[in-house]
């Protein structure tokens, strides 16, 4: 797995931060040591994916990457027919992604596409995923995006949507942040990283607030919401269409 050292060069780059070729290379490595529980997290999303799965319906994963969570799905599934949409705008992601099918799981019914997820028509799913990627669509479309989702499930079907949040209390968002940055020294981040990352991220990622995602996900639709995972920032739901 190749380190992430995009933020720790002599030379400051000054433009906002893009799910390019340089990303994709090292996305592992900065996942592993940039989101707290990230492989427990999507672990526990394939089994939910497993549990809520319907017979001849479809999984979708908007801004899939490089298909850490796909081949979790895929992996949990084992001989189950099933149709995975995979989702993300990045060409450089989705062709990793390609390669690790290639590599590992040739004849499985996944699909790739390479675009918005606001333009992808949502039809006959059980499951939807978005894991970490609401929070880099423009905040004026997230509330459609989650009613298509809401409209394209079927009855009885979920979305797990994981997000790094903020916090609406001073107190709490100051914690929060101070042990989120503690969590990345750990990981052997530099202060310098750290700041010129979060510099990059201003604008291209932005949170919202727990309550906030709670809101939109009960007015697209969703009746029975809950949030299974939480560490300080990061917050995972659960939405289910009754
Ligand atoms: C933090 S990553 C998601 C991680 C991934 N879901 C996982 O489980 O490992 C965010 C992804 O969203 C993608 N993305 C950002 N905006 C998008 C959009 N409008 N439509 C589709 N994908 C988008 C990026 O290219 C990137 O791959």
């Amino acid at each position: 797995m190749e380190k992430d050292r995009l933020f720790a060069g002599k030379k400051e780059k000054k433009e906002p931060f893009q799910f390019n070729r340089e990303v994709a290379e090292v996305f592992d490595d900065m996942l592993n040591r940039s989101v707290p529980f990230y492989w427990e997290s999507i672990r526990r999303q394939a089994e939910i994916t497993l549990e809520y799965y319907q017979d001849k319906s479809r999984v979708y994963d908007l801004g899939c990457s490089n298909g850490n969570l796909g081949l979790l799905i895929l992996d949990r599934m084992k001989d189950r027919k099933f149709t995975l949409i995979g989702v993300d705008s990045s060409m450089p992601m989705i062709e990793k992604y390609a390669k690790r099918l290639r590599e590992n799981h040739d004849q499985k019914p996944v699909r790739l596409v390479c675009g918005f997820l606001e333009d992808v028509k949502i039809q006959n799913a059980s499951v939807v995923l978005i894991n970490l990627t609401l929070q880099f669509i423009d905040p004026q479309k997230r509330d459609s995006v989650l009613t298509r989702i809401f409209q394209g499930l079927n009855p009885g079907g979920i979305l797990l949507l994981t997000e790094k949040t903020v916090h609406g209390k001073q107190e709490f968002n100051d914690l929060q942040t101070r042990f989120y940055k503690k969590f990345k020294l750990e990981n052997g981040y530099s202060e310098l990283e750290i700041s010129r990352k979060r510099e990059a991220l201003e604008n291209v990622l932005c949170p919202d607030t727990v309550e906030t995602h709670e809101k939109r996900l009960k007015q697209a639709g969703f009746e029975s919401i809950d949030l299974w995972l939480k560490w300080f920032n990061f917050a995972s739901f659960i939405a289910v269409k009754k």
